[in-house]
């Protein structure tokens, strides 16, 4: 049987378990989405990597997901968005794409202190995406920004709770809190996964900014545009893959997001894709 358009998959992808952030937002506003969710494990952080490595994984992942049929892709990683997103919008003109950019524009809109600060990895902060916001939004603003050095790889093996993530988190905050930071914006996708630590360093009166629900409301957007938005009457399913070890990202969805869920494997094969 043919799947109409309405009910083909939205294709997410992240280096790692970061988009689950996004993920978890795209299935709380639309609930009979059916999607699939790529984490690039083998290669986790991307944040470090080089542009022409980064563009290749993002055009291998993207070219994967479009032969499964994905009628939307959601390129739930900053870096990857930083990176690909231009080149993957030129080379896909027909296939709707949202991406992740620093939500530098809401904090800068909030601050009354005028100082901002944002977490995010080499590559987003190197990238034109960032710099245009920036110039467009944040005029008059300080920024202060911090990479937290090692946080991904904390958020990736699941320690959490482990003292060194609070470390991380108080070395890049402390001096920002310092500064009269008011406005914190998650620049990676991992970061929301470690909010409830920062928001007991930074307390009550320092907004923190996750930037998920208004992706997914801009995915949302485009559905609509494309005339592509599901229209039935159960809820969407989804499946979830892995570059890297699937029992290890099997245990870290059912801790970070709750669901249980059987991940597949999928392997490098040059710069393509490939299920094992
Ligand atoms: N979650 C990613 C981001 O939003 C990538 C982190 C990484 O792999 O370095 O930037």
């Amino acid at each position: 049987m043919k799947i109409n358009k309405y009910h083909r998959p939205i294709g997410i992808f992240d280096s790692g378990v970061g988009g689950l952030s996004v993920l978890e937002e795209v299935r709380r506003q639309y609930p009979l989405e059916d999607w699939i969710y790529i984490a690039d494990q083998i290669h986790v952080p991307y944040g470090p990597r080089s542009r022409e490595e980064v563009l290749g994984y993002s055009e291998g992942i993207v070219r994967y997901l479009l032969g499964k049929g994905a009628k939307l892709i959601i390129v739930a990683c900053n870096t990857a968005s930083a990176v690909a997103l231009a080149e993957l919008r030129k080379k896909y003109p027909d296939v709707p794409f949202v991406g992740m950019e620093p939500a530098v524009k809401p904090a800068a809109e909030g601050t009354s202190s005028g100082v901002v600060g944002v977490l995010a990895t080499p590559a987003t902060f190197q990238g034109d995406l960032y710099s245009s916001t920036v110039e467009k939004f944040a005029r008059g603003v300080e920024i202060l920004k911090d990479t937290c050095p090692g946080l991904v790889g904390q958020i990736e093996g699941g320690k959490i709770d482990d003292p060194l993530t609070r470390n991380i988190l108080e070395k890049a905050l402390t001096p920002m809190l310092e500064k009269g930071v008011d406005e914190v914006v998650m620049g990676c996708t991992h970061y929301p996964f470690v909010i409830p630590i920062i928001r007991e360093i930074v307390g009550k009166e320092v907004r923190v900014i996750d930037p998920a629900p208004a992706v997914a409301r801009q995915a949302g957007r485009l559905l609509e545009t494309f005339d592509l938005k599901a229209d039935r009457d159960r809820e969407g399913e989804g499946h979830f893959q892995t570059t890297g070890d699937p029992g290890k990202l099997e245990k870290l969805v059912g801790e970070l997001i709750e669901i249980q869920t059987e991940v597949n494997k999928l392997v490098w094969d040059g710069g393509n894709l490939q299920e094992e």
